[in-house]
């Protein structure tokens, strides 16, 4: 590291405007944001040497040390990098439609019917069909017996978000992909440090994503991952990446002469047998262009290396706040983890279950005592007008009450052990007063 620009940087730091790090907590003044980036100086050191470096803007180097560390943390083989969670998983999708690889043209996804929006959005901008599915209260997460009841012979995918972190019975499910010969498209947008038995979230899906957006668990600012073992899906996602080129050169690689291929100019178009051309010009998949920057990388890296201090301190942060509402079984249902998951929270959600006072009386006490709180994303996605056409949004009541009833609380590990006091103690307010 350069001292003087690290220097600078402490001089500068923290940037209060923008990370939100108020030097002192003014209980009911200081707003108490529901997540934020966990930076510190290392995250701005990064990103400002790459671009002094001037070496790669877009993705270089850095994405591609990024995509190696990030593959281990989930344990899968390969990721590629991309510009965000929302990308990954349109990308995620279009990979079914690759002739290299499945060629899928109409089929249909499973799909829990609430959530975040870009997790449904991808099955039909691909022409594919979502077929929903309830959701069960206690986790928010899919209901199973549902995907059982529900499947067609049209059905060759299941797609879902783990909730707010804490997955589903992985057991159950991944047994019913292989019975069912389902692939399994894991958004693991929310759930990155996740583990179930073991095994990190992310590394169950035959492809699995994850955002990097400043709310989740590390960010890039913007930024997203597809993570695949098998290396024809991870040519098929880079290709689609990075404008459908056959070309798959990754960082210092682009600078070979002859290509990762060893035939960088050679005769690729099989219709012009005597034309020799650049392979980078080749075009396999008909793709986008949803590269990071190379300092999103440079970030990231950094990022990740916080990664396991991150998951104790969201799931210490879980675990203050369970304590508290446990002592109210009737006003409140929380989402417990199963044995088997060990969770890295992306918030503490909490479903109003009494009739004494609403979600949003709740929610609106807190905003104005300076606590943000935040929906279950969409709730159900059938009650948006983007998403009615699809279906009726009653024909799954689970998912009615958690858009009415539902909300969390943030777990960031910004979050003091002043500020949570202050939380339960408005909490408590609020309580005694209906
Ligand atoms: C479950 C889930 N999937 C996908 C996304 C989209 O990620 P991004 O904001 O990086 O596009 C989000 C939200 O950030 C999310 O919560």
């Amino acid at each position: 590291m350069d001292p003087e620009i690290l220097n600078l940087i402490k001089k500068h730091w923290p940037i209060q405007s923008l990370y939100g790090l108020p030097e002192k907590f003014v209980p009911g003044k200081t707003v108490i944001p529901y997540s934020g980036p966990v930076w510190n100086e290392e995250e701005i050191y990064e990103a400002i040497h790459t671009l002094l470096e001037g070496k790669w803007l877009t993705s270089g180097e850095k994405v591609r040390e990024f995509e190696r560390d990030f593959a281990a943390k989930v344990g899968q083989q390969h990721s590629v990098m991309t510009n965000s969670g929302s990308s990954a998983n349109l990308l995620m999708v279009a990979a079914l439609r690759s002739k290299r690889l499945y060629g899928f043209t109409d089929i249909a996804i499973v799909t829990p019917v609430a959530g975040f929006p870009t997790t449904v959005a991808p099955i039909l901008q691909n022409g594919f069909t979502p077929l929903f599915v309830d959701i069960e209260l206690k986790t928010l997460n899919l209901d199973l017996d549902q995907v059982e009841a529900k499947l067609t012979p049209k059905t060759k995918a299941i797609m879902f978000a783990h909730v707010l972190g804490n997955p589903p019975n992985m057991d159950r499910l991944m047994d019913l992909c292989r019975r069912r010969d389902l692939l399994f498209l894991e958004d693991t947008c929310d759930a990155l440090g996740s583990s179930w038995a073991g095994t990190p979230l992310g590394g169950f899906g035959v492809m699995s994503t994850c955002s990097f957006y400043p709310a989740h668990h590390i960010t890039t600012a913007e930024g997203g991952t597809v993570s695949t073992s098998n290396p024809d899906i991870e040519k098929v996602v880079r290709s689609l990446c990075w404008w459908g080129r056959d070309c798959y050169c990754v960082g210092k690689a682009n600078l070979l002469e002859n290509g990762t291929c060893g035939h960088r100019f050679d005769k690729w178009l099989p219709e012009l047998p005597d034309l020799t051309i650049d392979h980078k010009y080749v075009f396999t998949e008909i793709g986008y262009n949803l590269k990071p920057l190379d300092l999103q990388g440079a970030i990231g890296v950094a990022q990740l290396k916080k990664l396991d201090w991150i998951h104790k301190q969201r799931k210490a942060h879980y675990e203050g706040y369970r304590a508290f509402f446990s002592r109210y079984p009737d006003l409140f249902r929380i989402a417990e983890p199963h044995p088997k998951a060990d969770v890295s929270w992306f918030g503490f959600p909490v479903t109003v279950t009494t009739n004494r006072f609403t979600k949003d009386e709740l929610t609106r006490f807190l905003e104005a005592a300076k606590v943000q709180t935040r929906n279950y994303f969409a709730g159900n996605l059938l009650f948006h007008p983007a998403y009615s056409h699809l279906g009726n949004p009653h024909d799954y009541p689970n998912a009615v009450t958690v858009t009415k009833s539902t909300f969390f609380l943030g777990v960031s590990p910004n979050l003091t052990a002043e500020q949570m006091e202050y939380v339960k103690a408005k909490l408590s307010e609020f309580i005694a007063a209906r």
